[in-house]
């Protein structure tokens, strides 16, 4: 049985959070002396001498809104990197716990992991890059608290099949955190929808990949709002800064342009996916529901130092186990997709 009082480490459960200026005060006033903050003002615009919201309440009630989720079911990190690294912190204990992953998958699990201090466990994932869920369940030991699982998978660009996940999050005791960062290509649904039915579903997203905002560092994890208290418990206080916010709610008005992007991405992925097999360089390119492809390749060191040569830089996934001889490819302009594909013409000759 699930019992998040169980799982989280005990030193979270009972220490109390960092107390802002901001959080001490509430009502109205016009002068603002209690936060050492500059009131002179700041050098870069409105606004930017003084600290962000700590709870991000206006931003959180219009994601709500998009996603479907109520603002206590969103947590929001600086990138979904800190995500993945504050849910370490709060069920393992450093140097006692462990986490599960499948490999080949989304590198930042492994090191956070290391980073603190947990045993790594690994499931190399099916020659179709699927989850084996009897070998994995198999492999959970009482040390055992989070299971990573990621969909659309990065770098294979597939997406888990849901009865796989399910059997799953109603098998494992632990958190599974499910990160759907490139969910916004696949036409699956997701699991955010399902949050009511598993206590312990994580779904992490992100504004990097879809929303083209990789660099204002926003990411999403969504969950029970006894999860989300946790996270935002140990969270440092004001970990999305100002500038973020503002831009996020802007870019957050503009869904239909979204919507443009995502699907001129999907067709020139489709477009790649069909053209590149015609290739002689190319052995075989794996479905995707990213903004990538993972492509085979008959010399993926030739090649991609080829396409170095060429001005072009792709991810060489080569050595990863289940990734021989692959590139990772991710989906650009319709002018970049035609200069990659001319240049591996180019050195098929
Ligand atoms: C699967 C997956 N999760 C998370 C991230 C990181 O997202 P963010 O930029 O929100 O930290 C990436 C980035 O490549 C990713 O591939």
């Amino acid at each position: 049985m699930f019992n998040l009082q169980k799982l989280v480490r005990p030193n979270v459960l009972k220490m109390k959070p960092y107390s802002s200026a901001r959080d001490e005060f509430k009502g109205t006033a016009h002068v603002f002396v209690d936060a050492n903050e500059n009131n002179l003002g700041s050098l870069a615009g409105d606004n930017y001498n003084r600290y962000p919201d700590p709870h991000q309440k206006q931003l959180k009630e219009v994601i709500a809104g998009i996603k479907g989720v109520r603002p206590s079911q969103i947590f929001l990190g600086n990138g979904s990197d800190e995500a993945i690294d504050l849910l370490f912190r709060m069920v393992c204990r450093p140097g006692m716990d462990s986490m599960l992953h499948l490999p080949p998958t989304y590198g930042m699990y492994e090191v956070s992991a290391n980073l603190n201090e947990v045993r790594l466990e690994s499931v190399q994932l099916t020659t179709a890059f699927q989850v084996p869920v009897e070998e994995v369940l198999a492999q959970v030991k009482p040390e055992t608290k989070l299971i990573f699982i990621c969909s659309p998978n990065n770098p294979t660009g597939n997406s888990i099949e849901a009865h796989r996940i399910e059997t799953i999050l109603r098998g494992f005791d632990g958190l599974v955190v499910l990160d759907e960062a490139y969910i916004d290509f696949s036409d699956t649904p997701s699991w955010t929808t399902r949050l009511e039915e598993f206590p312990n579903l994580v779904v992490l997203q992100t504004f990097s990949k879809a929303w083209g905002l990789a660099g204002l560092r926003l990411g999403m994890a969504f969950a029970s709002e006894e999860i989300i208290a946790l996270l935002d418990k140990i969270k440092p206080p004001y970990n999305i800064n100002q500038a973020t916010q503002e831009m996020a709610l802007r870019a957050l008005e503009q869904t239909e342009q979204l919507q443009y992007m995502v699907e001129e991405i999907v067709q020139e992925r489709e477009m790649l996916a069909h053209a590149l097999p015609t290739l002689e360089a190319v052995e075989k390119v794996y479905p995707s529901d990213a903004n990538f492809l993972l492509v085979k390749v008959k010399d993926a060191i030739g090649l991609y130092t080829h396409l170095l040569d060429q001005g072009i830089v792709v991810r060489n996934r080569s050595s990863l186990p289940g990734c021989e001889g692959c590139l990772r490819i991710s989906v650009g302009t319709t002018e970049e997709n035609q200069q990659l594909f001319q240049a591996i013409a180019a050195f098929s000759k």
